[in-house]
């Protein structure tokens, strides 16, 4: 099963076009990041695909079902999402755990929902995963950034979902905390248990070693997608940023720095 495609989607808001004919397919196992200055229309693009959001042209076809043509609340399951309007929901006195299990009832925040012996296996599974679960019965608000950003991952991907989807998970995360995300981030793309994967950065710095595809977004539309070596070059960033960027792939990491040309002569 194909595990999107996106046709001619546009979408508008108020008077301006915040995605314009976006045609896009990913395929199952693939991994995908999607970079873009802020204001490109990564976020908006994500809502599409969590079913938050319908297009205002085009079709948009998630999972094998089509948006307008389902009924959301069953497809929305099927969907893992972390991003920070999701994780500043979340209740800082909540204890890990039930930050965890309660994804599966979709609430958050647990109140006296059930929930079953599996549901709990399943939560303390994802969170020896992530390498947490020295912090099941501590407080969601006592972690470090790096350690809540994997609790959130944890969480997203508590319903087993199909496809997951990642804004920016590094944001606000020291180095420390940033490079073992990116060993998490990596860990998770490499696994081929793992569902298909969508991340959304701004730093070439977080990509992990496991993607396999990018897309490249600015102004609302596509400037290039397809098999990562061939869509993260120098030229291509330098257009999506619309500014000269140099970018290397050393030892599995990415880097990008502007590309300034060296002053030769000093005017006096
Ligand atoms: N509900 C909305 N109404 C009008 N404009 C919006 C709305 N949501 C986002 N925008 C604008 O759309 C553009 C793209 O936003 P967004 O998808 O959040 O970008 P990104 O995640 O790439 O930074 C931004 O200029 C933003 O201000
Ligand atoms: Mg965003």
């Amino acid at each position: 099963m194909r595990i999107l495609e996106l046709k001619g989607v546009s979408v508008l808001r108020g008077n301006s076009w915040l995605l314009k004919s976006i045609d896009w397919v990913v395929e199952e196992g693939e991994r995908w990041v999607i970079v873009g200055p802020n204001g490109a229309g990564k976020t908006t693009l994500l809502s599409l695909l969590s079913a938050q959001l319908y297009p205002t042209v085009g079709t948009v076809q998630l999972l094998g079902e089509t948006l307008g043509r389902v009924d959301v609340f069953v497809l929305r399951p099927r969907i893992g999402v972390c991003s920070s309007h999701i994780a500043r929901r979340i209740p800082g006195d909540e204890r890990v755990c039930d930050v965890v299990v309660s994804a599966v009832r979709a609430v958050i925040g647990r109140g006296r929902e059930v929930y079953s012996e599996t549901d709990f296996l399943r939560a303390a599974q994802l969170l020896r995963e992530f390498h947490i679960e020295q912090f099941a019965d501590r407080r969601f608000g006592t972690l470090s950034d790096g350690e809540r950003k994997r609790v959130e991952i944890a969480r997203a991907l508590m319903g087993t979902p199909e496809l997951l989807l990642l804004d920016e998970p590094g944001a606000g995360l020291d180095l420390a905390g940033r490079e073992s995300l990116v060993v998490t981030l990596a860990e998770l793309t490499s696994n081929p248990t793992s569902p298909a994967v969508v991340l959304v950065t701004h730093h070439m710095e977080e990509i992990p070693d496991g993607i396999t595809h990018a897309l490249l977004l600015a102004d609302g539309g596509i400037v290039a997608s397809g098999v990562v070596n061939e869509v993260l070059t120098s030229e291509l960033l330098s257009r999506t940023y619309h500014m000269p960027l140099r970018l290397s792939h050393l030892d599995g990491r990415w880097a990008a720095r502007a590309d300034t040309v060296p002053c030769s002569r000093v005017v006096g």
